[in-house]
């Protein structure tokens, strides 16, 4: 029985699960009436569907006993119709025509929901590249949206990089990032947008962040250094996503995915993260038939990785399940220590030489894993395993990058 399935049939556990999220997010509000309404409000949404944003208007606006009315009668009225996690599910997956602006569709992240969606039949895909929309540009973003009117937005969009991008051009991780955020978001809340979801990552996370590291470990601590400025913006996307729902009960919400690789990840020779880099140097080492390849550090860090296609899927999942003013992390729940990953790509690439450990070389933070048990509680968990999703990635590094 699929998730779904058990929300509809069985609504409690759910509303359960949802009375515990929306217990977190009412607690951020600092007013006890507001904080009652927001519990309230999460409760019925979750319920009910998110027309009942409409309801909630009225009760934050008009006299009391007026409020009231309209709120039973909303109740009884939505309970008489049907299941709200139901008609939550059903409108995003039923409505295969629905219009879906993916921004960012040429990246790794993008490129994949572009894939996901496709395959679950949906026809009506809003894509634009940079060269056409460049989403840093407020008056562009607004006409776009004015015209084109979409129903559902994801936003993949972001100016990415590793530490030596973030660290020489950092005026430009902070700047692009957000002002791609502050356009998006803002428009799609202008433009009648069903509901948008911002993609972060595991940097917006303090550096000293317990582990495996929990949604509400947000802003605990200081950010590590290297790439505050990228996850100062993101941080900033979250919560304007939260901001945008308790202010406009905007459906805005936020995910933030572990490590990913996979087709279209960027295996460039300065600028890649560890698992593509790994995957050139052996290949290249292969073809050139190198006797050893030289990795920096011991590869005792453990880090956890998550195939893009699990991404993509995880994303549309949340799309279709999740309301929440929280953000939810996406991660595989599986760590490996660096060692064993340069091992498995050194097999899956077929490189016959010697793997070489400079421990003369800095190993960087000893941990780093996401708890996403939250999403495990929705009823989501990846499903590809490290092997075949370094197979399947390998394939399509010989397949498109140039050797
Ligand atoms: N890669 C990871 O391991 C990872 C992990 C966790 C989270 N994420 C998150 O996932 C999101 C996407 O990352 P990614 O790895 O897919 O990045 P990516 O491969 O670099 O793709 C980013 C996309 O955004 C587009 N873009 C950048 N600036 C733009 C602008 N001003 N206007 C319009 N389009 C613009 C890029 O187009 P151009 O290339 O044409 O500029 C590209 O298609 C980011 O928010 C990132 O934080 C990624």
């Amino acid at each position: 029985m699929t998730p779904n399935t058990l929300y509809c049939r069985w609504p409690f556990p759910y509303l359960f699960l949802c009375h515990s999220n929306s217990t977190n997010e009412a607690s951020l509000n600092p007013y006890p009436l507001t904080k009652f309404l927001t519990w309230v409000q999460i409760t019925i949404q979750t319920l009910f569907g998110s027309s009942s944003h409409l309801l909630f208007s009225t009760y934050y606006q008009f006299p009391k006993h007026i409020s009231i009315c309209s709120l039973s009668l909303g109740i009884f009225g939505s309970s008489l119709s049907q299941s709200p996690a139901m008609g939550e599910t059903d409108s995003f997956f039923s409505n295969k025509s629905a219009k879906i602006f993916v921004a960012g569709h040429r990246g790794l992240v993008g490129s994949a929901i572009v894939r996901k969606l496709q395959s679950l039949g949906f026809t009506n895909l809003l894509l634009r590249t940079h060269a056409d929309l460049d989403l840093t540009r407020q008056s562009d973003v607004e006409s776009f949206f004015a015209d084109e009117k979409p129903h559902y937005v994801v936003l993949a969009a972001a100016k990415v990089g590793g530490i030596h991008a973030n660290n020489t051009y950092p005026a430009d991780f902070i700047a692009i990032n957000l002002q791609i955020q502050t356009n998006v978001i803002d428009s799609s809340y202008r433009h009648g947008v069903n509901k948008i979801l911002f993609l972060g990552s595991s940097c917006i996370y303090p550096k000293f962040a317990p582990q495996p590291i929990p949604e509400n470990a947000l802003l605990s601590g200081p950010l590590e250094p290297t790439n505050e400025w990228y996850a100062v913006a993101k941080i900033a996307g979250i919560k304007m996503c939260q901001a945008y729902r308790i202010q406009h009960g905007f459906d805005a919400i936020s995910a933030m995915p572990t490590n990913l690789y996979g087709p279209n990840d960027n295996f460039h020779p300065e600028n890649s993260h560890v698992l593509p880099a790994l995957m050139r140097r052996f290949h290249k080492a292969k073809v050139e038939g190198a006797k050893e390849v030289v990795v920096w550090g011991t590869g005792s860090p453990l880090r956890e990785f998550l195939h893009v296609d699990d991404l993509a899927d995880a994303v549309v999942f949340l799309l279709g399940n999740y309301s929440g003013l929280e953000h939810v992390n996406v991660g595989s729940g599986k760590e490996v220590t660096i060692k064993e990953l340069a091992e498995l790509v050194k097999e899956v690439v077929g490189f016959e030489g010697e793997l070489v450990w400079d421990t003369s070389k800095p190993d960087g933070t000893p941990r780093k894993l996401m708890d996403s048990s939250k999403l495990a509680s929705l009823g989501w968990k990846a499903k590809i395993s490290l092997k075949d999703g370094l197979i399947d990635t390998y394939k399509w590094y010989l397949e498109n990058v140039k050797q």
